[in-house]
């Protein structure tokens, strides 16, 4: 997708309460789920970005009936498993559909044919090839484990993964596999990871047994269950609301609520490294929906200082990096983020287009290997120079990282293919405007 440029400008402080759309992990969840169950799901609350919408088409690719009710409102039919499709899948920029998808596709005797944009094509899917072959599934397609791959599924049988890499997409396509597979599958993570899929799992009636030992997270899935249509409420994705909260955080003068935000532990990383910045965020109005913990978040512009951010945070806030460098480069003094070199297969090579975009606006950054230093320009208020025109390669978080970028610094600050914003925040220029950003 292209689209023609867009620029952030310094301008007033940003005022104002917002909802976040909807988590994009628990949205991709809620259809997947759906389709494999048998009976109706009614989704309220589902991310309307490009990315879940792939995830919308495939499941009727795969024989569900998936229809639009109202806005954020989807019923999902399902068959109690997946039919084979009669075209190509195209998952579009979307990692979690298209490992998930594979998954959940892998229990059933049939072949489907999974591509994406250039993007999805260049990232590794030999992370979930491999369990799924020592499932019992074979793929066959272009060497190095890119797509476009045609996966065969069928008569799985257990295995039990321990993930070499932490990675949500990964536990979640065994889990998903071992529904249909003989004895079901278990995964062990020296790591725990976002546990939408287990969550899930419960909500739509199956057991999941989960324990810590000796450090690692143990999770069995016995064989032999099914999946019941129910009811999903998605909260709002802390991911999205990360951009305007951290835009509040540095531009002077400005106050904002995000409502409704999810806040299971396993993704308020950065929340939790904004508050040890000295940033003013609050949590109020705590609850439970739809068996995750849900609360309203609300930033006041801060005067920060530079922090280590450890290894182990990283896969709680593996997506939020991005604008964490950017609130980082309004802080006291350098951050160093550590181990974060999965950031290195996400929608681009985030470390390396952070690093160049935040450099073009006048920011001090050393890239590592697995790391990424960004030493705090600002004192007090005074803003950074910005006036870069950056180069997204179609990210949409590299993307709104630097327009918030551009909201506090002296010169203006662009972004080509603002259009692929839509993939996971559809409607973030128009919130931010709404706030009082300018971006035109
Ligand atoms: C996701 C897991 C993470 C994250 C992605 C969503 C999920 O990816 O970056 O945006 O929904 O399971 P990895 O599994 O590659 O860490």
């Amino acid at each position: 997708m292209t689209s023609a440029g867009l620029t952030a400008k310094r301008g007033g402080p940003l005022r104002g309460r917002v909802r976040a759309p909807g988590d994009k992990s628990i949205s991709h969840r809620a259809l997947i789920f759906g389709a494999l169950a048998t009976g109706t799901t009614d989704i309220e609350g589902l991310l309307e970005g490009d990315d879940v919408l792939r995830t919308a088409q495939a499941m009727r690719a795969f024989g569900a009936t998936v229809t639009h009710l109202a806005p954020g409102a989807w019923r999902v039919e399902g068959q109690g498993g997946f039919s084979e499709p009669d075209d190509v899948i195209d998952c579009g920029n979307a990692g979690t559909g298209v490992r998930l998808i594979m998954g959940a596709a892998a229990g059933f005797p049939m072949a489907a044919t999974f591509t994406g944009d250039a993007s999805l094509r260049g990232r590794p899917m030999n992370r979930v090839m491999k369990p799924l072959r020592e499932m019992g599934a074979t793929f066959a397609g272009r060497t190095g484990g890119r797509l476009p791959l045609t996966l065969v599924g069928g008569a799985l049988k257990r295995i039990d993964y321990r993930l070499p890499e932490p990675s949500a997409q990964v536990k979640s396509a065994v889990l998903l596999a071992g529904l249909h597979a003989d004895g079901g599958a278990g995964v062990i993570e020296p790591e725990a990871t976002r546990d939408h899929t287990e969550r899930m799992l419960r909500a739509f009636g199956a057991v999941i047994h989960v324990e810590d030992r000796d450090g690692e997270r143990h999770i069995d899935l016995p064989g032999g269950q099914s999946l019941t249509g129910t009811k999903i409420i998605v909260p709002g994705d802390p991911s999205s609301a990360a951009f305007p909260l951290v835009a509040a955080l540095i531009t002077p003068g400005s106050e904002v609520t995000v409502e409704g935000v999810l806040l299971n532990v396993l993704r308020t990383g950065l929340f939790t490294t904004l508050q040890e910045m000295g940033a003013d965020l609050v949590i109020s109005n705590l609850r439970d929906e739809g068996g995750e913990p849900v609360g309203d978040v609300t930033a006041r512009h801060s005067a920060m200082r530079g922090v280590d951010v450890p290894a182990s945070r990283a896969p709680s806030m593996i997506d939020e990096y991005p604008i964490l460098a950017v609130a980082a480069a309004f802080a006291d003094g350098p951050t160093h983020m550590r181990g974060i070199g999965e950031m290195r297969v996400k929608e681009s090579d985030r470390i390396a287009l952070m690093a160049a975009g935040l450099s073009a606006c006048g920011i001090g950054v050393e890239e590592e290997p697995e790391g990424l230093i960004v030493v705090g320009a600002a004192r007090g208020n005074h803003p950074a120079a910005g006036g870069a025109s950056v180069v997204t390669k179609g990210d949409h978080r590299i993307a709104m990282s630097h327009l918030v970028m551009g909201l506090a610094s002296n010169d203006a600050v662009s972004v080509d293919e603002p259009g692929m914003i839509a993939t996971s925040f559809p409607g973030f220029v128009e919130m931010m405007r709404g706030l009082g950003g300018a971006l035109a």
